[in-house]
């Protein structure tokens, strides 16, 4: 009855409750000894059936019983705990020559056993892993609940760092301001931009992307602005670009950093003016468009490179949302894990899992260079390697921690060519891998920013 009203009185406590059920007095009082060391605070039984009526009344967390008792033995308390909550914890206690039974234990649920006589550390151990158990399975079950309350596309986070992201997307989302995103890749520019657009009065009208990176100048233009018949070989009629076919909607464009200066006048214009003229023609064209730009690299810094007009710059950031990379906000590690494990979990057919100690640790000890996106990939591809229902660290692949590039906020000496190495790779990253910018902005030639990607093994 995990779940039901006594499965949450249990959950809502902090110590995991634990019951003793054992006939012998002596046995009582050492286990009792031996726990109340450890601040554990458990309930104690001495008569089986008034310990089966204790578990049909209330859910334990967990239980410690002895096998061989006069009316219901361990075995059978076993059942009955499990019964009333799958997630209890058994641990059997065991006399000489009953070694069976703890094995036939074992396979029916229970968590461990351990052998008479034991020394009490031994039981300690025992105790400790059981109750880090219940924990993870507490906090497992508290981040799918929160999971389970999100709808598809929605930024999931709860540091402080989202809330405000949220709270300020909200705020500006519905006045009809040009917006500029920008943040590195991965972190979710696009989401928020869809959101923007999803809490706005334009709605029910069209959101549309464009990737200006991807395209060529003279294509991105007649793709955004249409052209006229005749314009150049080819464009036998007039076509109408993404300005018309996005008109009262909201157009996003990303990328807006690899653009050309040539097609930065051109924008300047839509959104100075609201008219545009199609590539070839002579009449300027209105809209009513709602711009809302990306950039995975700092405009103000390219600005002052000279690779992005001022002018525009100042255009598109009548309000700039800054996207924090996944390791400013690395506690919200844990409820991403969850929620991209349920989505995949649903999109293979899968159970959902749980996520062991040691992934977590792993997840949480990662720096994601690739931000949310990279973390999405790991456990899209964990869902599909394994079967099991725990996430266990040999599901991921080689993380940070492997590899021991990540400091993990200890301090740490690196040697000069370690430093140069991650230098060249966050600046690659920053210029999204344009190596001419990176080599600039790291004041070296090109030619030796690609010796050395070769050397460092960057390329
Ligand atoms: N806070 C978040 N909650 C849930 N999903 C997220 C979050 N942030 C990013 N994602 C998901 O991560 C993926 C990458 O996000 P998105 O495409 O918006 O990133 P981006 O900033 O546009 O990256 P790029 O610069 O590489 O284009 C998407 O599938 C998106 O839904
Ligand atoms: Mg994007």
């Amino acid at each position: 009855m995990s779940g039901g009203p006594s499965g949450k009185k249990a959950e809502q406590g902090q110590q995991p409750s634990i019951l003793v059920v054992d006939d012998d007095l002596r046995m009582r009082q050492l286990l009792g000894e031996t726990l109340a060391g450890e601040g554990f605070a458990p309930q104690f039984c001495g008569d089986s059936r008034e310990a089966a009526n204790i578990l049909a009344g209330q859910a334990v967390d967990i239980v410690i019983t002895d096998l061989m008792m006069p009316h219901f033995d361990g075995i059978e308390i076993l059942g009955k705990a499990k019964a009333a909550n799958p997630d209890c914890m058994v641990i059997l206690i065991t006399g000489y020559g009953t070694i069976e039974s703890a094995v036939e234990a074992i396979r029916k649920g229970a968590y461990d056993y351990i052998q008479k006589p034991f020394e009490p550390d031994a039981l300690l151990l025992i105790v400790a892993r059981a109750v880090e158990h219940v924990r993870l399975l507490r906090e497992n079950r508290r981040l799918r609940r929160q999971v389970a309350g999100c709808r598809g596309e929605e930024l999931i986070g709860t540091s402080r760092q989202m809330e405000e992201l949220k709270d300020f997307i909200a705020r500006i989302a519905p006045f009809d301001a040009t917006v500029l995103i920008q943040g590195e890749t991965g972190t979710g520019k696009e989401l928020v931009a869809r959101l923007i657009h999803d809490w706005s009065s334009r709605r029910q009208r069209n959101f549309l992307p464009i990737n200006c990176g991807a395209l060529p100048e003279t294509l991105l233009e007649s793709e955004l602005f249409g052209h006229v018949q005749g314009a150049f070989t080819g464009a036998e009629q007039d076509r109408p670009g993404l300005f018309e076919a996005v008109d009262k909607g909201t157009l996003f464009l990303d990328e807006i950093n690899a653009t050309s200066p040539g097609f930065q006048v051109k924008l300047l214009r839509v959104l100075q003016e609201g008219t545009f003229f199609k590539v070839g023609g002579r009449e300027p064209c209105r809209v009513d468009v709602r711009v809302v730009a990306a950039s995975n690299t700092s405009l103000a810094e390219e600005v002052k490179v000279g690779h992005f007009r001022r002018d525009l710059l100042y255009r598109l950031n009548v309000v700039t949302v800054d996207i924090p990379p996944l390791r400013q906000h690395q506690e919200d590690i844990p409820l991403l894990a969850h929620y991209f494990l349920a989505r995949y979990g649903a999109k293979y057919g899968k159970e959902a899992k749980t996520i062991s100690k040691e992934s977590l640790a792993r997840l949480r000890g990662h720096s994601w260079p690739g931000n949310v996106r990279e973390l999405q990939n790991v456990l899209e591809r964990a869902v599909i390697v394994s079967d099991a229902p725990e996430l266990l660290p040999e599901h991921l692949p080689p993380l940070d921690v492997d590899r021991g590039s990540y400091d993990g906020g200890e301090a740490r000496l690196f040697s000069v060519a370690e430093m140069e190495k991650e230098l060249i790779a966050k600046t690659l990253r920053n210029t999204g891998g344009h190596r001419g910018r990176t080599a600039e902005m790291l004041g070296i030639s090109p030619a030796s920013l690609w010796r050395k990607i070769k050397k460092y093994g960057l390329g």
